[in-house]
């Protein structure tokens, strides 16, 4: 069978065809390429749990009394006390000395910052002994069908 000239003239056209739908897409992909960052960038973005919502941190009895726990709220270090009194108690762990990360001294039932010695006050957050310039923020605690949440920060800074 022979082939007539339309026939002929089609495979030029089918790959012209073609060669046009891989430039539109490579231009397509790149203009997607720069603007979804940009506008990734630009918008907020939008987490279930935002900076100030309720962290939860575990069960009340993963914090028997006379002991505390070092967890990451929203990215930022919290110890967690209970006291002797059976108060669970949340502060800031950063030292507000030179931002040491503050630990449990068990013996002496205080907060701890091992590198330069500060002492604080398991209840208020106070410096007791030590160099730092002021105490640690506390955070928001609730005990919610025995789960403990930790909110946002009270802002409070309890001198020496
Ligand atoms: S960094 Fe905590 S006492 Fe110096």
């Amino acid at each position: 069978m022979a082939q007539t000239a339309s026939d002929m003239n089609s495979a030029p056209i089918m790959r012209r065809g073609f060669i046009q739908f891989l430039l539109g897409f490579s231009v397509i992909s790149t203009v997607v390429g720069i603007v979804y960052p940009v506008v990734s960038y630009l918008l907020p973005k939008s987490t279930k749990t935002g900076a100030g919502d309720p962290v939860e941190v575990g069960k009340v009895e993963d914090f028997p009394v006379n002991t505390s726990k070092v967890v990451p709220v929203n990215d930022k270090p919290v110890i967690i006390v209970n006291t002797k009194a059976g108060n669970i108690k949340a502060f800031s762990a950063i030292c507000p000395h030179l931002g040491c990360i503050v630990t449990w001294e068990a013996r002496k039932g205080s907060i701890f910052c091992p590198c330069h010695d500060g002492f604080f006050n398991p209840v208020t957050g106070a410096v007791v002994s030590g160099p730092p310039p002021r105490g640690l923020p506390e955070y928001e605690v609730a005990v919610k069908e025995g789960k403990v949440l930790i909110g946002k920060p009270l802002g409070q800074l309890y001198g020496g």
